[in-house]
């Protein structure tokens, strides 16, 4: 495990670590050596004064997660990761997980080096474990073994059970110097949905509603069929917000009355990227076919208790399940078996206090408006613990993670 290291307060401003200013203020040397020995900090580290705060295996560890941010919404169901080539100091080559099929990061990286006589002096630093296996690419340690390369950080080992340590083990195998644990819980929070899928064998579950200031999430069912507008409680840059969560993840979930009395579409129409595929539910097949979920503009997945319907509609696709008890579990089995990594869960309340009840959540996202309702269908109640609070104008978002 990488340590952080707490730096002196006489040594916290930049110029007085650039070796110019340095001189120029007289400063000695001596000491900052002695203390930079004392905390095991690295001659490299130590030869580059500008990124005093941050060790050097971290600063370019950071780089990768940077990178590996590029490849959400279209690695899946692979990881996304980053990856930088350096050589005496100098990133000469960086990649990032293609869309899925494509090469992975550090393919993408050792292509994009322009000099690859380079490559047997650098140092390849990559967010997640090198794979070992041929997949729909060849193994990306044979590819680094094939160039020489020396030396190679790891963000954290792959909880694939295909990998996991046989890329170190093969790299080690080749004569290459390994370094496993940099940044590894960010390398490890990057990739929650994927060691979600590997070590529990289910998608990472993410509920999200937006509630009013007095705890409702929709008017009362008989109000709304008097006064069928849609009723926001969010202001546009929140549900804007809500479009770029939907680019980032496999699949979108909604329950049967969601859909009756709203007719949403589920796709991400205010953000650029990928639309998840709709999960519904429908136990008796109550929604008509006219419904926007059929337009057949994303791949869309009916959980039903009853037998698939004979006519069928391009896209659409029908799961049985059994609904004379808990649904929850089958329906992470279903996506875990599809390959799906992630899924937002939008509602309505009685499918999210569903997945409340059993514990069957890993995250929650909820927008509290500025108006009150006074009556009408009431949000879940849900504990754990607050990550993020912030405001998207008047609307308050809070992220809470499952304890
Ligand atoms: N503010 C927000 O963020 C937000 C988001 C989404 C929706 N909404 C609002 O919420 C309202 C709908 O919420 P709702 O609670 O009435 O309905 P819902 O959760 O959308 O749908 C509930 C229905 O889905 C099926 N279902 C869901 N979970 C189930 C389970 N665990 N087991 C069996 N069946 C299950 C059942 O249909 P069957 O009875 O056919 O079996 C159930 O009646 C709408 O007015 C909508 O506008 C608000």
């Amino acid at each position: 495990m990488c340590q952080y290291v707490s730096v002196p307060s006489f040594i916290q401003h930049r110029h007085l670590w650039n070796p110019y200013e340095r001189c120029k203020k007289s400063i000695q040397w001596p000491p900052i050596l002695s203390w930079a020995g004392h905390m095991n900090i690295s001659q490299e580290f130590m030869g580059n004064p500008y990124f005093c705060l941050v060790k050097i295996q971290e600063k370019y560890m950071s780089r990768c997660l940077q990178l590996a941010k590029n490849a959400r919404g279209t690695a899946a169901p692979n990881p996304v990761v980053g990856c930088v080539v350096v050589h005496n100091k100098m990133v000469i080559g960086e990649g990032y997980t293609s869309p899925f099929g494509g090469p992975h990061a550090e393919v993408n990286a050792i292509r994009s080096v322009a000099d690859k006589s380079k490559l047997p002096e650098s140092t390849l630093y990559v967010s997640l474990e090198p794979c070992s296996h041929h997949g729909k690419t060849p193994p990306c340690s044979d590819l680094i073994i094939s160039h020489e390369i020396p030396r190679v950080v790891i963000g954290i080992k792959d909880p694939n059970e295909l990998v996991s340590g046989n890329g170190i083990k093969k790299l080690e195998k080749a004569g290459c110097n390994i370094k496993v644990g940099v940044l590894e819980d960010k390398c490890k929070a990057i990739n929650r949905d994927f060691f979600m899928y590997q070590q529990h064998k289910r998608p990472y579950i993410i509920l999200k509603w937006a509630q009013t200031i007095d705890g409702f999430m929709a008017p009362d069912p008989g109000l709304r069929k008097e006064n069928p507008a849609p009723f926001w409680i969010t202001n546009p840059r929140s549900r804007q917000l809500v479009h770029k969560w939907r680019t980032e993840e496999q699949a979108i979930l909604a329950g049967t009355n969601t859909i009756l009395e709203d007719n949403p579409s589920l796709t991400a129409r205010q953000w650029h990227g990928k639309s998840p595929m709709r999960v519904i539910l429908d136990q008796k097949l109550r929604i008509p076919q006219s419904y926007k979920i059929f337009d057949q503009s994303s791949p869309t997945l009916i959980l039903t208790g009853m037998e698939k319907p004979s006519e069928k509609i391009s896209g659409v696709k029908y799961e049985t399940l059994d609904f004379t008890t808990d649904i929850t579990s089958q329906v992470s089995r279903i996506l875990w078996e599809r390959q799906i990594l992630s899924v937002i869960v939008e509602g309505g309340a009685k499918t999210l206090k569903s997945f409340i009840s059993l514990g069957l959540w890993d995250e929650a996202r909820i927008f509290t408006g500025s108006e009150t309702l006074n009556a009408g269908i009431k949000a879940p109640h849900i504990t754990g613990t607050i990550k993020e609070e912030y405001f998207i104008d008047a609307d308050a978002l809070k992220i809470i993670y499952r304890d």
